[in-house]
């Protein structure tokens, strides 16, 4: 099986890949035997492998302590970071007892937030159990919860000490988020790789993604494997978002500010990310940056992995307004991530908000 590395001196971790995630965990625990251990869950993903997971860590000898969550992006707060919190302190907690965080990308955040903040930093091990997680948010120490004010306001950078990844956990997601979790792969094919673009593309036109469930776990290894060494590679050189990192922000900015818009119920992240990606290939057109082939190619695979390249309902004007409220944007100038060619973006600073009204004005309301 696979295992990349971030190399990030005193905090690098590995990113293991295994077909029998319990026994990785067990395997890694083994160092924390005798030491507490919080597994952090969402509801759902609890009712489907929490008594499994609790079995085997109780047959490897740790007595572990949970805290359960209902699942849902409104439920990634600091009102629920201070319950898990909670839950760690009244069991007396100390600073080498470690945090269990399993599940998809809001529990992935918001327990490694907790870890981050409890008794200033605890250790913390990532299993995603999302392909959205399991490509992009357990890699790279990014945690935070979301604030009124937009997605993520809050957060903070923390690396865990592991991250397991297992094809098991995608059999029993459902096709949408199965599609939110392409939407980031669609990214990084887009931003680092034309081969991964090409492979997607010839597979899914042979394999719809109405029958995911028979892919076998071969192709999501290959392609997960892929992603998480492009991540992976992007954060060693560059944790704190100074530079190059912000590349895997592609689609994000707009991304986010269909999700605000839309108060994160009516699309899934990656669905967000998908029409954000569309709108800045269709910015970088208007800007001159790309040419009509990216945009085509990048709107059919969107297409074939069922992802939406418009949002209905989210007029021009509100999307701006909340993108000018984005953490990344310097005194009142956009900073995108845009597509020059598939496999290449270029970070643009000082984009003129006018110029994108422009632009948008054609293909939005
Ligand atoms: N930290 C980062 O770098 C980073 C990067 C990308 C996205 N994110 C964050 O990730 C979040 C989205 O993550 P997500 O798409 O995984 O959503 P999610 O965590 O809400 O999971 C989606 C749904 O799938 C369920 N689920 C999880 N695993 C399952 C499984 N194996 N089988 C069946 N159901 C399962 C969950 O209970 C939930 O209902 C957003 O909050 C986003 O901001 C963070």
């Amino acid at each position: 099986m696979l295992s990349e590395r971030v190399e990030l001196g005193a905090n690098s971790y590995s990113i293991e890949f295994s077909s029998d995630p319990y026994s990785a965990i067990s395997t890694f625990l083994q160092t924390y035997l005798g030491k507490k251990v919080l597994l952090i869950m969402d509801d759902h993903v609890e009712s489907i492998y929490g008594a499994k997971l609790l079995l085997s860590l109780r047959s490897a000898g740790h007595a572990p302590l949970s805290f359960v969550f209902p699942s849902g992006e409104n439920n990634k707060t600091i009102d629920q970071v201070m319950n898990l919190l909670d839950v760690a302190l009244t069991g007396h907690w100390n600073r080498d007892d470690i945090f269990l965080v399993i599940g998809g990308g809001v529990v992935g955040d918001m327990g490694a937030f907790a870890a981050s903040l409890c008794l200033r930093g605890v250790p913390l091990i990532h299993v995603p159990t999302t392909l959205l997680a399991q490509v992009d948010s357990s890699i790279g120490g990014k945690t935070g919860v979301n604030h009124a004010k937009g997605k993520n306001l809050i957060g903070t950078f923390y690396q865990p000490k592991q991250v397991i990844i297992s094809p098991h956990f995608l059999k029993t997601l459902d096709e949408r988020e199965i599609r939110t979790g392409l939407s980031e792969i669609i990214k990084y094919a887009m931003i680092d790789s034309p081969v991964l673009l090409s492979q997607l593309s010839e597979w899914l036109l042979a394999h719809p993604i109405q029958y995911y469930a028979d892919y076998p776990d071969s192709f999501w290894e290959s392609v997960i494997g892929q992603c998480v060494r492009i991540k992976a590679r992007v954060v060693s050189a560059d944790e704190k978002e100074s530079g190059r990192r912000m590349i895997l922000n592609y689609g994000h900015t707009f991304g986010h500010a269909i999700e605000t818009a839309t108060h994160y119920t009516r699309y899934t992240h990656g669905e967000a990310i998908a029409v954000g990606m569309n709108l800045a290939a269709l910015i970088a057109r208007g800007l001159g940056l790309c040419d009509d082939t990216l945009i085509q190619t990048q709107q059919s695979l969107l297409q074939l992995s069922g992802l939406p390249i418009q949002s209905d309902g989210v007029m021009l004007n509100t999307l701006l307004d909340i993108v000018k409220n984005d953490k990344k944007v310097k005194n009142g100038r956009l900073t995108l991530v845009l597509p020059e060619y598939i496999g290449k973006v270029r970070i643009v600073p000082d984009v003129d908000e006018d110029n994108i009204r422009k632009i948008l004005q054609e293909v939005m309301p």
